[in-house]
């Protein structure tokens, strides 16, 4: 039996339950097994919730690329590594095989090296879903230059404090990109971030609109020629097991993001056997995730988990309602693809659609079907089964979160029976808690808690850039030794795990995590606004939606409340980005707050979500007035 390929639902159990037993004989047997090692480790694990610490594999020697890459070459050099899938269907798709790919990352690395770029410099990465994107995160790999790469739908303020939060050095972006029938200034967003950025010294700009754009003399450089010139061989930098291999922003419930730090050997050993056995992936199949690499599911399993398992992924730059919302079933008819992994939101907005836009395509090529990054409900599940899979594919709901870097919670297809909303068993290494109100471990079934982690993982976050004491107070300050995801779960009768959605103040809107601080950090600063408080609710495509509560100061009272609505939405596209609008926004003199000033959001979320019957404990209300005049307003059916 090996540990690395788990076949039958029995050997799931043996193998988690000795993962559990001997954790680091079973990750050291994953990692023998699988991949080069420049050096092998000295020390499987060390680690310590309290402080917190943790390192796998220390002493070992590797370069993730040269796993990712050169060792598929003797066997797979021809094999296609990245498929290419343009927003345009009438542009040709692009099969770059291990060849070509080994050939364009030596390439890259080496622009990178001629610019100055060196080990352990930061380099964020603002790019469209094109080939450059995998390419350059792998180049930074390649020499050792620590990867930060930003979704390309954040603004210019989003795009400039996570540049100065890591220092970055360089900037690799395009000159724009396409997004269905529109097209976006990208660099014009990177030029309006740079105002703000001192330390950035170079930017590379790709082609990809040919859109007129300007260069900024000694700052910007357009990215072809150089590579044109760029050796194809570059040595790989060899890099410890805990050296950062890229760091990548997620919301927090405070203002900041988090710029979350993964390390080398570890992601990489669990990125790979997870891919390898959540999508039980066997050679020449064809994976499609549709995130974007701008996000953790696009890093782990778009690029380092499919590239260390020799697959074929497929990179789509579009969205899926162009040309029509038969894209995605077009594309996978024609690339024949067979692990499919989406999030609930497009599920849901597939959904809406009439059926014959799947009903023209043969989908007979798929096997596994995925759903990522929210709660999926019970409707968007069986339509995805019945329509999407045929009910022949199983459905791995998997569970995790960027500060996991791969999945946690999901279904071995084929082996584990999946049922509709439960992301069921925690993979092989991963020893889940529920935790209940009072800080206990709770160890009965059929029961709902706060979902913790008991035991370190290999792909966990190490810290936070530059902010060590805030890792630990947001993960392990809540529960003591334990990891705290701020996610609720219930158990059931048999020890599936679902998913109840997020426990602070993070709410999760297509599949985006956002932090309410930041929005409401971004409206008050509208000159006309006092004070702002956001919660979310039910949105039949969303999942959630955001909804304001606004304190006009007196100056902002005359105002027409449209326009104002207008500004306020205005202002979060400036700040953060479209994906983090309010669709409600109601005016009100007051927030409902606690003794000690705290706003009582529990009492907002409950009005925003139409549940007024029951508005719980309101003991420690100072002014329940406000209240009344919140619930008064919705009742006049104000339009909000
Ligand atoms: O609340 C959980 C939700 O997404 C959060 C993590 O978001 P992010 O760091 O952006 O990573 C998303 C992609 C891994 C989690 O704390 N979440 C993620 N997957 C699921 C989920 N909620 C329910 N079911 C899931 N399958």
């Amino acid at each position: 039996m090996s540990n690395y390929h788990i076949k039958h639902l029995e050997e799931y159990f043996q193998i988690h339950r000795k993962s559990v037993r001997d954790p680091e004989g079973f990750w050291e047997e994953v990692a023998e097994e699988h991949f080069i090692w420049r050096k092998r480790w000295d020390k499987v694990l060390s680690w310590d919730f309290e402080k917190p610490e943790v390192k796998w594999f220390e002493g070992a020697k590797l370069n993730i690329t040269e796993n990712c890459i050169d060792r598929h070459l003797r066997i797979r050099g021809e094999k296609t590594a990245i498929l290419f899938e343009p927003n345009d269907p009438k542009e040709e798709a692009e099969h770059i095989s291990y060849q070509q790919l080994y050939e364009r990352v030596n390439q890259f690395a080496n622009v990178l090296k001629d610019q100055g770029i060196k080990k352990g410099d930061r380099v964020c990465i603002y790019l469209p879903m094109i080939p450059e994107l995998a390419i350059s995160t792998l180049a930074c790999a390649r020499i050792g230059a620590i990867h930060s790469v930003v979704f390309a739908g954040f603004s210019a303020t989003a795009l400039s404090t996570r540049i100065n939060d890591s220092d970055c050095k360089m900037v690799i972006a395009s000159d724009g990109s396409y997004r269905g029938s529109k097209t976006i200034d990208l660099k014009g967003i990177v030029d309006e971030a740079l105002e703000e950025c001192p330390g950035v010294e170079t930017v590379l700009v790709a082609k990809r609109i040919h859109s007129d754009i300007e260069m900024k003399e000694d700052r910007d450089k357009w990215l072809q020629p150089l590579l044109d010139k760029a050796d194809t061989e570059c040595e790989p930098e060899i890099m410890d097991a805990e050296d950062p291999l890229f760091i990548l922003y997620t919301s927090g419930s405070t203002g900041m993001p988090k710029g979350m730090v993964h390390t080398t050997a570890g992601y990489m050993v669990y990125t790979a056997y997870t891919f390898k056995n959540v999508f039980q992936y066997r050679e020449n199949d064809v994976y499609w995730c549709t995130a974007d690499i701008g996000w953790i599911t696009g890093h782990s399993y778009i690029v380092y988990g499919p590239l260390a398992n020799g697959a074929t992924t497929v990179m789509f730059e579009g969205v899926p309602n162009y040309p029509d919302w038969g894209r995605f079933w077009e594309i996978v008819d024609k690339h024949k693809v067979t692990q499919f992994y989406t999030a609930p939101t497009a599920i849901r907005a597939l959904a809406k659609e009439n059926l014959e836009c799947v009903e023209k395509h043969d989908l007979s090529s798929l096997k596994v079907l995925g759903s990522v990054g929210e709660p999926i409900n019970e409707e968007a599940w069986h339509w995805y089964n019945d329509n999407i899979g045929k009910k022949k594919c199983p459905i791995v709901d998997t569970w995790w979160q960027t500060e996991t870097g791969g999945i946690m919670i999901s279904p071995i297809p084929y082996l584990t029976p999946t049922k509709p909303t439960y992301a069921t068993f925690p993979l092989p290494g991963i020893q889940l808690s529920l935790m209940d109100e009072k800080g206990e471990e709770i160890t009965e079934n059929q029961v709902d808690g706060r979902l913790c982690i008991k035991f370190p993982w290999p792909s966990m976050a190490r810290t936070i850039w530059g902010n060590h004491k805030r890792y630990k107070e947001t993960y392990f300050s809540t529960y003591k030794n334990q990891y705290f995801t701020g996610d609720g779960a219930l158990r059931d009768e048999v020890g599936y795990y679902r998913i109840t959605g997020r426990v602070d103040d993070v709410i999760i809107v297509s599949g985006h995590n956002l932090g309410t601080a930041p929005i409401e950090d971004a409206i008050n600063e509208h000159q006309a606004v006092a004070e702002s408080a956001i919660v979310g609710f039910p949105h039949d495509i969303k999942g959630n939606a955001l909804y304001g509560y606004v304190i006009l100061k007196e100056s902002g009272e005359s105002r027409n409340h449209d326009n104002l609505r207008k500004e306020i939405n205005q202002i979060i596209t400036e700040h953060i980005g479209p994906i983090a609008k309010l669709d409600k926004i109601q005016f009100t003199s007051g927030l409902p707050k606690t003794r000690s000033g705290k706003i009582m959001r529990r009492i907002l979320r409950k009005i925003a979500c139409n549940e007024t019957d029951n508005l719980g404990d309101t003991s420690t209300l100072l002014n329940p007035e406000v209240v009344q005049e919140i619930m008064d307003n919705v009742l006049k059916n104000l339009k909000i």
